[in-house]
């Protein structure tokens, strides 16, 4: 069996919502140019009233599938990367599933914060190598806004909504599309208080009555972040390009984690990548979690901004500390 994979279809979707930074002034203590000059963001999407996790991820299956030219029916495996399922019990997955049409197929969610997309794929190519008839859906959906603390004012202006999809499956001349080369993946406990949601859960359960505090919502030492951000994410490009015998010259297209344009900068000259290299939107999507890496890579491949030959770098960043880089050729 190949140690390389086939992408076959990529998707995205964001809520046609838009809560811009002039919109956040009228009730956070901040301004436009504070939140420019430290994040680079300048709006992000909101989901409507009712509309949930799945939601978003069935859109952009739907836009994956297109792509891919594959229906429903085609897929063995739904996985889906999230910190803010529609519901706890049943996953977001199963109830993915369940949108799609498809019955016995198995589904689950996984969490590793920001990174959780790309430890999702980590996780279909263990079932594709496993099963290598399998077409496994991979997606990254998040409503962080759910998970926003609206009174804190560093970190209510970070988060957004949205959704990114990647169908896998094994790399046969039958599967067309971008090759997943390979990946690394990394985490450490030691930093999970610098970047928590807590409340609701079995270590700070709620009894009924309780008044909702701030610890149910994101809780983070932005500076820590940053830092280690910076380090991990691009030391783990780092490892990933030696062990190819590559350098960033060789690289086309680095797609950060977009959690703030700060620290993409940082990475990519950390790196040596020039800035036409290096994909950013959050400018217009701010920091979507599990969704940004699926949503920039579907985004830069729906926009041109990558091309067929090219290779892109992945580098992800999230709670945990969890980290983590991927290396495909489109
Ligand atoms: N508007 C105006 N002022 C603000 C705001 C705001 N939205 N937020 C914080 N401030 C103030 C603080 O109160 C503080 O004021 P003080 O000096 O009077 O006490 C001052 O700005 C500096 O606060 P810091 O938190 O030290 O600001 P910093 O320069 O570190 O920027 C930021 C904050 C943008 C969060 C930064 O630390 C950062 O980029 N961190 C990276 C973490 C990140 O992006 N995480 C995303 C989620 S994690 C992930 O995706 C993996």
């Amino acid at each position: 069996m190949s140690s390389t994979f086939a992408i076959q279809g990529l998707g995205f979707y964001a809520p046609a919502r838009i809560l811009t930074n002039a919109d956040l002034v009228k009730f956070v203590d901040t301004t436009d140019e504070w939140i420019i000059t430290r994040t680079g963001i300048r709006e992000r999407h909101m989901v409507a009233p009712g509309e949930v996790c799945t939601d978003m991820a069935l859109a952009a299956t739907h836009m994956a599938l297109d792509n891919a030219g594959l229906t429903a029916k085609d897929l063995t495996h739904v996985v889906v990367a999230t910190v803010t399922p529609d519901t706890s019990v049943p996953s977001a997955g199963v109830v993915l599933a369940k949108k799609l049409g498809l019955e016995g197929v198995p589904a689950f969610d996984l969490n590793a914060a920001c990174s959780g997309f790309v430890y999702s794929l980590e996780a279909a190519r263990g079932l594709v190598a496993l099963h290598p008839e399998a077409r496994v859906l991979v997606v990254g959906a998040e409503v962080l806004t759910s998970r926003t603390d609206w009174t804190d004012r560093g970190t209510c202006v970070l988060f957004g909504d949205g959704a990114g999809v990647a169908i896998l499956a094994a790399d046969t001349p039958a599967n067309k599309g971008a090759r997943l080369l390979d990946m690394q993946l990394a985490a450490d406990g030691t930093y999970g208080p610098l970047l928590t949601i807590k409340g609701g859960y079995s270590g700070h359960p709620y009894k009924i009555g309780d008044v909702v505090g701030h610890e149910n919502y994101v809780q983070m030492n932005g500076r820590e972040v940053y830092k280690h951000a910076v380090r991990s994410m691009c030391a783990i490009c780092e490892t990933l390009l030696a062990r190819h015998g590559l350098t960033p010259e060789d690289v086309d297209v680095l797609i950060p984690h977009q959690a703030n344009l700060r620290i993409i900068e940082a990475v990519g000259k950390k790196l040596r990548f020039p800035d036409e290299k290096v994909f950013v939107n959050v400018d217009r999507y701010g920091n979507t979690s599990a969704a940004s890496i699926p949503l920039a890579l579907a985004e830069a491949r729906a926009l041109g901004s990558i091309k067929d030959g090219q290779l892109v770098l992945i580098a992800t960043f999230g709670g945990g500390f969890t980290w983590g880089s991927a290396l495909i050729r489109f």
